[in-house]
């Protein structure tokens, strides 16, 4: 139920929007972006983060939680494992079942290797599954692959890895016509041209999407054809620990099975990881849109086994997460609903800023009204939210927008009696993706050898902040990318030796030397809400 407070901000929101449906909110000025970032982002809150005591990047900060992980007890501390046992053996190991998992599988089946998919919860449980608004490419006459770079340079504060970023665009078209002819849905006009709008920090209308579900679609799409090529896939089991071989190359990895807790033996000339986010850590007491897994379990196995993270220390928090109504708090409110023209809009009915800056700007400029300024709309005792003025969307668009182009949006809050073709929503930031992760070269290989890495666990791509659609995007292109050369490597690669957990117990003695209390086991693999226990979201 709306609050007395929340129906008389309304009516000030309805009485500006006239005015504002034709006001052209001006973007900020690169001062003015930098000093709402420092001020407001939090990735800028020094308690918010931890300096790591060991491992490729000792001294550097990571967000507590991490660093807790980074620095956890193994699974497998005390345990007698035989190695010598394997239960699978195969050429390319594929560790995660979401949209890179699942393609670097299907691309490293088409070129010929014996691959497997492993995944902790089913095929498709991932934040794939869960992306809404959609995935750039520079495929219009008006765009190009150069534009889509510089546009992801700005966003990312220019430290994106060139060679990273240059794939991505580069490969963007291709990686929608693939998607296309597997089969996805995409949003097209009557004679069959995509339709495509804008994100934050776009300069053209690239963003190809499927309604507001357009991961949804993409991954319905993606698990089809795992299973049509009859890729194995071994659910409920998560890796956690990776093995090496007499050589120091990645082996393999240790296996448990999520239900009877049983340990198995996978052994593989390649080994990709692909096991997406970090969301369920809830990093700074932050709720998140991330799916039930997202606990950042293939960092926690590559940087023990010695491979480096780069911007590890760089989080994103989507701008618009559901601020009200509680049961769905956190909630991704997808971007398009800013692209199909909504303002943000603070208690007095002032649009406080161009509702298309990028993510890390946005969110900051949110977390400034709802803080300092004073201006935001109390959505229980200690939150807040400032307005999404979904009703400009069908006014500027025509009445059945909503409906037509962001159906699930409008689904979701009708649940709870909340109709945005006539009211607008509360919002707050959602920790939604890690832009930092494990540095790889462009043939998707990590610091290790015969380590691939692709999806949302890779560093680098999106420097320290990521576009709206270049995730999809990045699952898409660096998955198959790592799946072509994993297999490739495969072909030319043998596991030498006995394996090894050798790193596994260098590095516990390297923590024990550094005077490290550990005080959690790793990888996470679920999170923790337990009724009872100390919550990791504050709870009011
Ligand atoms: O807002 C969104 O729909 C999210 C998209 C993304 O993170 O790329």
């Amino acid at each position: 139920m709306l609050t007395q407070e929340m129906i008389d901000s309304i009516k000030k929101v309805e009485a500006t929007r006239q005015e504002r449906l034709t006001m052209d909110l001006p973007k900020m000025s690169a001062e003015e972006k930098s000093e709402v970032l420092k001020k407001y982002h939090p990735d800028f809150r020094e308690d918010g983060f931890e300096v790591l005591k060991v491992g490729p990047n000792k001294g550097e900060k990571v967000p507590k939680q991490l660093c807790h992980l980074l620095q956890g007890q193994s699974r497998i501390s005390g345990k007698n494992l035989d190695l010598s046992k394997i239960d699978y053996d195969v050429d390319v190991l594929v560790i995660g079942g979401g949209g890179a998992g699942a393609s670097a599988a299907i691309e490293a089946q088409a070129a010929g290797a014996n691959t497997m998919i492993v995944t902790k919860l089913r095929l498709g449980d991932a934040n794939t599954m869960m992306a809404e608004g959609g995935i750039q490419a520079a495929d219009k006459e008006n765009d190009s692959p150069a534009q889509h770079y510089l546009d992801a340079l700005g966003g990312g504060h220019f430290f994106n890895v060139p060679e990273l970023l240059e794939k991505l665009v580069m490969d963007a078209p291709g990686a929608i016509k693939w998607l296309n002819e597997l089969g996805v849905m995409f949003d097209k006009d009557a004679d069959g041209t995509m339709v495509t709008t804008h994100g934050g920090g776009t300069s053209r209308k690239r963003m190809h999407a499927c309604k507001d579900y357009s991961g949804a679609e993409i991954m319905r799409v993606l698990r089809d054809e795992v299973w049509n090529r009859e890729i194995p896939v071994v659910d409920y089991t998560a890796a956690i620990e990776l093995i090496k071989d007499a050589d120091g190359k990645v082996a393999g990895a240790v296996l448990e099975n999520m239900e009877t807790g049983e340990l198995l033996i996978a052994k593989a000339k390649t080994v990709i990881i692909a096991t997406g986010g970090a969301g369920r850590l809830h990093y700074q007491g932050f709720p998140t849109s991330n799916h039930y897994g997202a606990t950042a379990d293939g960092l926690v196995l590559a940087y023990r086994a010695g491979a480096s993270l780069l911007y590890a220390d760089t989080i994103q928090y989507h701008p618009t997460g559901v601020a009200f109504p509680r049961q769905i708090y956190g909630a991704l409110v997808t971007e398009k609903v800013r692209s199909l023209g909504a303002q943000l809009v603070n208690v007095d009915g002032v649009a406080f800023m161009n509702p298309l800056e990028t993510r890390d700007v946005t969110a900051s400029c949110i977390i400034r009204e709802c803080s300092t300024n004073g201006k935001g709309i109390p959505t229980s005792k200690t939150r807040f939210g400032v307005w999404l003025d979904t009703p400009m969307i069908e006014l500027l668009n025509g009445e059945g927008t909503i409906e037509k182009r962001i159906p699930a949006m409008l689904r979701m809050y009708l649940e709870y009696g909340i109709d945005m073709r006539k009211e607008p929503i509360l919002v707050y930031p959602t920790l939604h993706y890690q832009n930092g992760g494990i540095k790889i070269t462009p043939d998707g290989m990590s610091d290790l050898e015969n380590l691939f890495v692709a999806g949302e666990a890779v560093g680098g791509i999106h420097g320290k902040n990521r576009l709206m659609g270049n995730s999809l995007l990045d699952v898409i292109v660096f998955g198959r990318n790592a799946g072509q050369h994993a297999a490739a490597k495969a072909k030319e690669t043998s596991v030498t030796g006995e394996l090894s957990l050798g790193h596994i117990y260098d590095y516990e003695a390297e923590m024990k030397k550094a005077g490290v209390e550990i005080d959690c086991v790793s990888p996470k693999l679920l999170p923790t809400y337990t009724h009872g226990s100390k919550r990791n979201i504050e709870n009011n």
